[in-house]
């Protein structure tokens, strides 16, 4: 009997740290790794180049499959343009934000995701990892923190990066994403069923992950 390629799905809202534990859970078990919010931000920046506005559901939709798109090293390329920091600005992240709720875009994008899912197993990480994209993932996680806790981790994030920051201005933001995300018609950030949640608010960044771990070797050992 061929048994699925296992899948770990963590959803959750922005900067609660879920790329970061994705990636490491990832490495530790030698698994592929996939940052979907990567791909909802790669058309908000090539949108942007090509001057389509993050409004036009049609435009975007047929846009997205023609963009060649690689992950490799930790970097990313976009038609042989290395984007990885591009796609992180604030501008970029409103556009992601902005160009998710289009069903059709949304559409669009789930065969390149499921694409993958390779042996020996994917770590995915995003909005609907475990609803949507990944239904039968054998672990999912709900990973979250208080908006007050993310905004003041980002906000480390960018003064170590050397740039400037305002705390209460990132936290207004990451609540107007957090309401975009959880408001909009098709596959809304929620905790799905048999998602178990880990709030990070009081946990390291090892204390995750090693509960992601716990979490998929349970789920192994059930079965
Ligand atoms: O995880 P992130 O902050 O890089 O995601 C950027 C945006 O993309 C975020 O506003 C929500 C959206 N997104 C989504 O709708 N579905 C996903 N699976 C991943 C991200």
């Amino acid at each position: 009997m061929n048994l699925p390629v296992p899948v770990i799905a963590i959803d959750g809202p922005s900067a609660s740290g879920k790329g970061t534990v994705a990636q490491i859970v990832a490495e530790r078990l030698g698994f592929h790794y996939l940052d979907s919010g990567a791909l909802y931000r790669i058309v908000a920046l090539a949108a942007k180049d090509r001057g389509i506005s993050w409004q036009d559901e049609a435009a975007l939709a047929s846009m997205a499959p023609q963009l060649h798109i690689v992950f490799e090293h930790g970097e990313i390329l976009l038609d042989g343009r290395m984007i990885t920091e591009a796609i992180r600005t604030e501008d970029i992240s409103r556009g992601a934000s902005e160009v998710a709720v289009h069903p059709a875009l949304r559409q669009a994008l789930v065969d390149l995701q499921r694409s993958f899912r390779k042996t020996p197993g994917l770590v995915a990480d995003g909005r609907d990892m475990g609803s949507v994209i990944f239904v039968d993932a054998g672990t999912k996680v709900f990973l979250t923190a208080s908006a007050e806790v993310r905004a003041e981790r980002r906000y480390k994030q960018l003064m170590e990066k050397g740039n400037h920051a305002n705390l209460a201005s990132i936290l207004q933001d990451l609540k107007l994403r957090d309401e975009r995300d959880r408001q909009r018609a098709v596959a809304p950030l929620q905790q799905c069923e048999g998602a178990k949640l880990l709030d990070t608010d009081h946990l390291t960044i090892e204390q995750a992950v090693q509960a992601v771990l716990d979490q998929y070797n349970a789920s192994i050992e059930k079965k």
